[in-house]
């Protein structure tokens, strides 16, 4: 089975804990897409949805479901995204969609984050195959990529890419992440930086695994 097939059974079983009149919290990337063309089979049963990427935000629309601003609403029952990386304690790295501000902000309405991912996503420590995304203002690319060196990582300028709030990526390597909450404080805290892409201080709830054997839900 390759990959795309078990993004597609985590995206279909995410589908039942979504119930009538919600309004659905939903991320952005490709497993993400293949939820949101599922979601299209409960258009009539839901409210609508907050989408966090102007990219989810026109899938949905063609979806037929409505899309409602993060100011719209107060929280969300459900958050439904993917991660690049998630750990046992259910904390992740994402942003490899760029998008891991907007999602950050969604994910904070939730009071269920389920991350639904293919097993290839599963390690023991963040950082281990996947760099770590920042974003950050333009202006402070330079020095905020000299403080992620001194700290260890080697950043690398995501050429072409800018988000959807206007700034730009840079993705970090070599960054074995061992205290996640910390790392995600301590790179907040670096001027110029507009979010990290360590999901630790919130993490998921659920996670929806697809493997050739069906969806494990931890
Ligand atoms: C986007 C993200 C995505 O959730 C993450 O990159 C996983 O993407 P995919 O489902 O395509 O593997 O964080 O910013």
């Amino acid at each position: 089975m390759n990959q795309l097939e078990m993004k597609k059974i985590a995206a279909q079983a995410a589908l039942q804990f979504v119930k009538p009149d919600m309004i659905v919290g939903v991320g952005s990337g490709s497993t993400v897409n293949c939820f949101i063309e599922a979601l299209g089979t409960l258009k009539d049963q839901i409210k609508g949805a907050v989408a966090a990427s102007k990219n989810s935000e026109e899938l949905l629309r063609q979806q037929g479901i409505e899309v409602f601003s993060t100011n719209d609403v107060s929280s969300l029952d459900i958050y439904v995204d993917g991660a690049d990386e998630i750990n046992p304690q259910k904390m992740m790295i994402k942003g490899g969609g760029a998008a891991l501000t907007r999602e950050k902000i969604v994910a904070a309405l939730a009071k269920n984050f389920i991350c639904i991912v293919d097993s290839s996503k599963q390690v023991d420590v963040l950082g281990s195959t996947f760099p770590l995304p920042i974003e950050v203002i333009p202006m402070a690319r330079s020095q905020v990529a000299r403080k992620l060196v001194t700290l260890g990582g080697a950043p690398e300028y995501r050429e072409g890419v800018v988000t959807d709030n206007g700034n730009i990526i840079l993705d970090v390597h070599n960054f074995a992440i061992m205290n996640p909450v910390e790392m995600e404080k301590e790179l907040n805290n670096i001027a110029g930086v507009v979010t990290n892409g360590v999901f630790a201080l919130r993490p998921a709830n659920t996670v929806i695994v697809g493997t050739p054997d069906g969806a494990k839900i931890i």
